[in-house]
């Protein structure tokens, strides 16, 4: 790939396909959360508002299985080349879960919110949070009882979007891992990124709902293709 030649800055976009080998179920694969789970039920502000106890226990089994699951190998190439890349590098992910970070990886965006984040109803304050919701503690801000799970539903606003689009303007390489393409804006990202004249790649389990678009698309486990290709990034 001779356009590859000239790569400094890379944005990676991450979704559940890239926790799944550590266990975490993703969404919309057979079994997944959406099968398990309406969504209109706990991923929207009108769920929550209906059921709030249904909700905040949705994420606060979610949280506490995080307890029980480990980076793997994937997390772990991609924390590496955080740590070895000499360019401007930025991990969106779209996943709640903390396994980027468990790895070690620091240059990491939580577009869609993180399950160990309570965001306050009443102040509005983000805070760090490890414990159930279910029991309505004070929020550590304000002390109102109003905490609710620091993740965005559908019909928000996914966070961190003008710093997304400032790192993809800047970018030469946009990778997408473990993500079916489904959900907007992230599933708009590669077009952004084409737009914008910057190369694009996929690795993915099979191929997305946006796969065209790429200019390379690798299909296996991200277990797998992510060291591989971080290896591939390294020796350039
Ligand atoms: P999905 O469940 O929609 O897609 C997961 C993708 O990962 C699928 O394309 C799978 O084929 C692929 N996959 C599964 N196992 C894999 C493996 N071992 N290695 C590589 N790929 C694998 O999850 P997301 O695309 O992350 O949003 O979903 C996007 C958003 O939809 C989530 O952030 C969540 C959800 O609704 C909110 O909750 C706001």
């Amino acid at each position: 790939m001779g356009e590859m030649s000239q790569i400094r800055n890379i944005v990676i976009l991450t979704g559940a396909g890239i926790s799944a080998e550590s266990g975490i179920d993703t969404f919309r694969d057979a079994g997944g959360l959406w099968e398990q789970h309406r969504v209109e039920d706990v991923a929207t502000p009108e769920g929550f508002a209906r059921d709030p106890d249904l909700v905040l226990n949705f994420y606060d089994m979610r949280r506490a299985a995080l307890t029980r699951v480990e980076p793997n190998a994937a997390h772990a190439a991609l924390a590496r080349l955080d740590a070895e890349w000499g360019g401007d590098l930025l991990i969106v992910t779209q996943n709640v879960d903390d396994l980027h970070e468990r790895a070690g990886a620091s240059r990491v965006l939580h577009m869609h919110g993180e399950l160990k984040s309570a965001l306050c109803t009443a102040c509005e304050m983000r805070s760090p949070w490890d414990a159930p919701m279910i029991d309505r503690p004070p929020c550590p801000v304000c002390r109102a009882p109003m905490l609710r799970p620091d993740v965005v539903w559908f019909g928000e606003m996914p966070y961190q979007m003008d710093r997304i689009y400032t790192a993809l303007r800047n970018a030469d390489l946009f990778v997408s891992i473990g993500t079916s393409g489904a959900v907007y804006p992230a599933a708009g990202f590669v077009r952004d990124a084409r737009e914008l004249g910057v190369q694009t790649q996929e690795l993915n389990l099979e191929r997305s709902e946006g796969s065209n678009w790429f200019h390379e698309s690798r299909q296996g486990r991200a277990g797998e293709l992510v060291p591989m290709w971080v290896e591939e990034m390294l020796a350039r």
